[in-house]
């Protein structure tokens, strides 16, 4: 894993809700994601983004718009791996 990436357990993405001054995290496709960041900008407003907060968002990505390039838009955002509660690394 390089360096400036984590490993990441479900229960550190759902702490990242986006609430509290957290930032939000999803995740896609076994990555995590830093979105907010990306909430002003997204073209369906900053609410339905917000509904993948520390959650999974593969799901309704893709019954959303699955031909968003996803990493090609949020590759700077990515945050690490999503890894099980007990494999945490670091
Ligand atoms: C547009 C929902 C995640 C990029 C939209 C629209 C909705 C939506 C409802 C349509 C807006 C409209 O036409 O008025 C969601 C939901 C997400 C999600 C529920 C996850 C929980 C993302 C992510 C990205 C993204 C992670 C970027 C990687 C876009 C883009 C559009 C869009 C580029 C315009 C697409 C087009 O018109 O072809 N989104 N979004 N969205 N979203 Fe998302």
């Amino acid at each position: 894993l390089p360096p400036e990436l984590i490993t990441v357990t479900p229960s550190m993405l759902k702490a990242h809700n986006g609430r509290k001054g957290r930032d939000a995290w999803t995740s896609y496709q076994g990555k995590v994601y830093n979105i907010s960041p990306y909430l002003p900008f997204h073209p369906g407003g900053k609410g339905e983004l917000l509904r993948g907060a520390g959650k999974d968002s593969g799901k309704l990505f893709m019954e959303v718009h699955p031909w968003v390039n996803w990493d090609g838009m949020l590759g700077e955002c990515l945050v690490g791996i999503l890894v099980s509660e007990n494999d945490k690394t670091n």
